[in-house]
């Protein structure tokens, strides 16, 4: 390959974006954490797909609903949520999925408005496994070099044996125009979005829908990325939507 071709696919690569929640079950997870207990996070919930496997992350932000991505929604599928367990795939409880609302500004083709409020089938009883978690109301300020925690299950390898515990990693906020530069300057983050970690440490497929949160308050939604920890990973910002999921939790 010439180099201004080697060039060109290399540009071209950081183009390429994914979606984080999972097209089949063995992607990897949380690059370069470490595993928690479900009490250290226990506003973490597994989405399931079809009611069986782990499909995205989500959080609990009111007795009865749940947040997660817009783009972990899939049509005419059944989705349930586990609750207050640490193994992805047992322990906890599950509830079903009553009412899925996904923000009616979504965009399927840029990931901008990534964000959708579950409501379940019952209300949770918290305790130290199960509670809520504060939603950022801009008190949270997101400038660069602020560190955040994401949290999230997924599989260690790409494939084969895996460790199936809750993980976290602490990142750093990227400023926003340098990401807008790594992602190409074509308005692809908005400013309903921010990036945070790479060089390593990032949320990967399977934490899609999960909280990035600072200090116990959720300031983002995992959304999308390139690859898995080489560059920063793109959020959507709690803090735009406040108002939105206040006022959807009200009329449901
Ligand atoms: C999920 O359910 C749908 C419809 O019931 C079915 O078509 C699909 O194959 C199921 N997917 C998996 C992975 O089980
Ligand atoms: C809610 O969903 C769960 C999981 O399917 C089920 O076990 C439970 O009985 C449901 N609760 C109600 C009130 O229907
Ligand atoms: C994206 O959204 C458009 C319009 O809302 C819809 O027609 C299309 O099927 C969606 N694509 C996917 C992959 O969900
Ligand atoms: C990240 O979570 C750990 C506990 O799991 C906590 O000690 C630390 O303060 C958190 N950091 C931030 C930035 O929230």
């Amino acid at each position: 390959m010439k180099p201004a071709a080697a060039l060109l696919v290399f540009l071209f690569s950081a183009y390429f974006v994914n979606s984080r929640r999972l097209y089949k079950p063995d992607h990897v997870g949380i690059i370069g954490g470490h595993s928690i207990a479900i009490e250290n996070a226990p506003y973490v919930v597994s989405l399931r797909l079809n009611g069986s496997y782990h499909w995205c992350g989500g959080s609990i932000i009111h007795e009865q609903f749940v947040l997660t991505a817009a783009h972990c929604m899939v049509p005419h599928r059944e989705f349930k949520v586990r609750v207050g367990a640490d193994k992805v795939d047992e322990g906890g409880k599950l509830y079903d999925v009553e009412k899925k609302i996904i923000h009616p500004k979504y965009n399927n083709l840029t990931s901008d408005y990534d964000i959708c409020i579950l409501k379940l089938n019952e209300s949770l009883s918290f305790g130290p496994k199960v509670n809520k978690i504060a939603l950022n109301d801009r008190k949270v300020k997101l400038r660069s070099r602020v560190m955040l925690n994401a949290t999230g299950w997924g599989y260690t390898q790409p494939e084969g044996k895996v460790s199936q515990y809750l993980r976290q990693v602490t990142i750093p906020v990227v400023e926003t125009f340098l990401c807008q530069l790594i992602y190409g300057l074509n308005n692809r983050i908005t400013h309903r979005m921010f990036c945070a970690g790479g060089n390593g440490k990032d949320t990967c497929s399977g934490d899609s829908g999960g909280p990035i949160t600072k200090d116990n308050i959720q300031v983002g939604v995992t959304s999308f990325g390139s690859g898995c920890g080489k560059i920063p990973g793109v959020y959507a910002k709690i803090s735009v939507f406040n108002k939105w999921i206040k006022k959807t939790i009200e009329e449901s």
